[in-house]
């Protein structure tokens, strides 16, 4: 028999991943209602919204305010995308509890989604964690398209690893790898974390897996095999990268957690809860999410 973590740690990606690649606009009253229900559900972690160029990312825009007039539970960990010094500077202002830094191990997504090489993002990540930490401040550094990239397909492990050492030694807390376009199969989770297990801890590995083809629960099972603890996940299974043409929305929150609690697994977290916070949403977005467990619990 596997022997299953007793405990596994999700952070709720819902209000940044979830949001970015979203056309409609959800007014900020509504995102600081979304998040002060997520903040009651027992998760311990939200990433509530990104500091990046409002030209990009207009859904996202008003992550300033949304900062300042969240409820904070003091349980909760409320971090946000922090893409360079202006955005830190804002963050900052925000309030923010921890710094997500983000950058791909493959070069062409990488350009596309920040408008810059792989060797000039270094230096700009090693500022933002550096003045991070100096304020306080937890610092995760996300790196995409671990498995495959929409531009260039297959990536090695030797390149994420070579992105993660970096990331490691300006001082982030640990690492998110993310499977951008949700392209993985199980076999390939085992390939890159055989390699990336033997070099890092392995509660410094945090997983971000994308559904495009139904992939990422196996793959988060694959995952607590290797004795990962911590996943990134959104409710309803929102989610996009406008950078990743063809990706679909984060394995949904609502899914993950009647896999981890049929397994037996603690999460803290409150299924119901979540089920109303995806509602909530799937209500103000006017469509259907994706989340399987949402679809049963709305046909109930
Ligand atoms: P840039 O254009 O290279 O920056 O943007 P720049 O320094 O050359 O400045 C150009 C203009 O942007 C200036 O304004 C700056 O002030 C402004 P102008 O003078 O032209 O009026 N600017 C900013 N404004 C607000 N906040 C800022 C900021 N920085 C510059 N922080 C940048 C570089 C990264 C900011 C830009 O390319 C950008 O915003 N990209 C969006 C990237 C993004 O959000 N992608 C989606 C998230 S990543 C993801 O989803 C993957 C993940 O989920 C993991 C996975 O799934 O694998 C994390
Ligand atoms: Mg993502």
């Amino acid at each position: 028999m596997v022997q299953w973590p007793k405990y596994v740690q999700l952070k709720e990606v819902g209000p940044r991943d979830g949001l970015q690649n979203e056309k409609t606009w959800i007014p900020t009253e509504d995102k600081v209602d979304w998040v002060n229900k997520l903040s009651e559900s027992g998760v311990k972690e939200i990433e509530i919204s990104s500091f990046v160029n409002p030209k990009w990312i207009p859904a996202l825009a008003d992550a300033r305010e949304l900062g300042r007039r969240i409820t904070r539970n003091p349980d909760v960990s409320y971090s946000a995308l922090v893409p360079n010094m202006k955005g830190l500077e804002y963050a900052l202002e925000a309030d923010i509890d921890g710094s997500s830094v983000f950058m791909s191990a493959s070069e062409t997504h990488n350009r596309n989604n920040i408008n810059k090489s792989i060797n000039e993002t270094y230096p700009v990540l090693g500022e933002v964690i550096h003045a991070s930490k100096k304020a306080g401040k937890r610092v995760t550094g996300y790196v995409s398209t671990v498995f495959d990239c929409p531009y260039e397909g297959k990536v090695s492990p030797e390149q994420v690893i070579r992105v993660c050492d970096q990331l490691f030694e300006y001082g982030a807390d640990n690492i998110s790898l993310g499977d951008t376009i949700g392209s993985a199969v199980p076999s390939q989770v085992e390939a890159l974390l055989e390699k990336v297990l033997a070099r890092f801890p392995e509660d410094k590995i945090i997983m971000h897996f994308h559904n495009t083809r139904g992939m990422a629960i196996a793959n988060i099972m694959t995952s607590l095999r290797y004795g990962i603890t911590r996943f990134d996940s959104a409710v309803g299974g929102l989610g996009g990268c406008p950078y990743a043409p063809g990706a679909a929305g984060n394995v949904a929150t609502n899914d993950v957690l009647y896999l981890l609690h049929g397994l037996g697994i603690n999460t803290g977290i409150n299924e119901r809860k979540i089920e109303e916070a995806a509602f909530f949403i799937q209500n103000k977005l006017g469509k259907e999410l994706p989340s399987k467990s949402l679809a049963y619990a709305s046909a109930k």
